[in-house]
């Protein structure tokens, strides 16, 4: 059942190239140019009307919203909001029928999530849910349900459902963005190619999965560690600090990289690991100094970028892991995965139940 692997967790992170074509298929038009999703109730009126969108969910699927934010912003120019649905619920949330509220949750059965959702129907948002499982409670509710193609999820700690609803977030983005006209048809073409190379390009990562293991036993002997990172890479980092937390038990706090200096800092000291994500080009050069705040302070750190960067880092890191090359906006769906790798190898290392972790389960279908 699990496929030739130790554990669930190790095969689901194993089956993310499939999870993405399956995502993504049927959802891109033959000509590579544009993005059909028919299975939407949206139209196009409601959607040229979005004034702005909520994105709620709980957990993993939190930080997937996060990066599905920063996308929907960039792509089409609307405000979005991200909340957790535990605290929209009771945050007396600002709708109104322009609001496009999407919830997000691999199971559907999250009733946070769930009570977010009909809390926001009931005022009158559009809801669409992204979700792993086609007959769930959420996927019935909602007005619109994008189904991310991961296949069942098995472990507790979610990692091929987070970044198929990273796919998910893409399409939509790409959608509204071409129904909208804020990106051209030539962005739209040039997204597409780079969405289709994903697979490909977790695959290469996975079968250099031996650097990252090497690092996770590195880690595995300590009980504090930070993850830092600027945009995207401040969203991938909060889901690499939880997956972490979740099964290794090792403490650690995702930082936004220029956050540091207004507290943090404080807990900097010698030999602490710190995990930088330094994948998006715009603001490098804002996390190296970054970088080497924490290191005039004695941290180790390890840097996940792109290869062209790598050599460059080296001056001011100890350890460096290359990722693919992608645009900015995609790069989320690759950094994750060396992320995986290390919580699920630093919790084999330190004897951890991987795959049922203690204290949680699967799915919170209780207040
Ligand atoms: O099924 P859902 O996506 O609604 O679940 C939400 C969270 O409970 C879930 O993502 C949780 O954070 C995972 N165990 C994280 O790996």
């Amino acid at each position: 059942e699990k496929g030739g692997f130790d554990h669930f967790m190790l095969k689901e992170i194993h089956e993310q190239p499939k999870a993405y074509r399956d995502t993504i298929r049927g959802r891109v038009h033959d000509n590579g140019r544009q993005i059909d999703l028919k299975e939407l109730n949206i139209t196009p009126v409601q959607i040229q009307n979005i004034r702005n969108v909520h994105i709620v969910a709980c957990g993993t699927a939190y930080h997937a919203g996060l990066v599905g934010a920063k996308v929907i912003e960039q792509l089409v120019r609307i405000p979005v909001a991200s909340d957790v649905a535990s605290e929209y619920r009771y945050s007396s949330p600002l709708i109104t029928p322009d609001t496009l509220v999407i919830v997000v949750s691999q199971s559907g059965e999250t009733a946070d999530t769930l009570a977010a959702l009909r809390e926001a129907k009931a005022k009158g948002a559009h809801v669409l849910a992204i979700t792993n499982v086609v007959g769930s409670s959420i996927a019935r509710d909602a007005d619109d349900v994008l189904v991310t193609l991961a296949g069942p999820e098995i472990a507790v700690a979610s990692t091929k459902a987070y970044s198929s609803q990273l796919i998910a977030f893409y399409l939509l983005g790409m959608y509204l963005a071409q129904v909208r006209a804020t990106q051209t048809e030539d962005d739209i073409a040039q997204m597409i190619m780079a969405l289709n190379a994903l697979p490909e390009q977790v695959e290469s990562m996975l079968e250099n999965s031996d650097a990252m293991k090497a690092y996770a036993e590195q880690i595995s002997h300590h009980e504090h560690l930070f993850f830092i990172g600027r945009g995207l890479d401040y969203a991938v980092a909060q889901e690499g600090s939880l997956k972490l937390k979740e099964i290794s038990y090792i403490h650690s706090e995702a930082y936004a990289a220029g956050e540091l200096k207004h507290g943090t800092l404080a807990l900097i000291e010698e030999g602490i690991p710190v995990i930088a994500l330094v994948t998006q080009e715009a603001v490098l050069e804002k996390t190296v100094s970054n970088i080497k705040e924490v290191k005039a302070r004695g941290a180790d750190v390890m840097a996940i970028s792109h290869e062209e960067h790598i050599a460059g880092l080296l001056k001011s890191v100890d350890q460096a892991f290359a990722i693919p090359k992608t645009l900015p906006l995609f790069t989320p769906a690759l950094s994750v995965v060396p992320l995986q790798l290390l919580s699920y190898y630093a919790s084999l290392a330190r004897g951890n139940d991987v795959d049922k972790p203690r204290n949680l389960a699967k799915s919170v279908t209780v207040e």
